[in-house]
């Protein structure tokens, strides 16, 4: 999909690139990044996204994704 770049969770405006060095210093997971930020526990489209940030260090995606067996 041409145009498409999702860099933060919506819900909570609060940029990835911002949540990432907050989760490495912290050793968050997905669910305490949940906890601490909110982040991902209120519609949770940004879920997969922020799980795929904490397992490769991205901040900026081009291509949707959808959380395992949403669809
Ligand atoms: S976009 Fe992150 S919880 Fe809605």
């Amino acid at each position: 999909m041409a145009g498409v770049e999702i860099a933060r969770c919506l819900c909570r405006g609060t940029a990835f690139a911002e949540l990432l060095p907050r989760a490495r210093v912290e050793g968050w997971d997905l669910p305490a990044l949940m906890r601490e930020t909110g982040c991902g526990a209120a519609c949770g489209l940004c879920r997969p996204y922020l799980r795929r940030m904490l397992a490769t260090g991205e901040t900026v995606f081009r291509e949707l994704l959808w959380e395992e067996g949403a669809r």
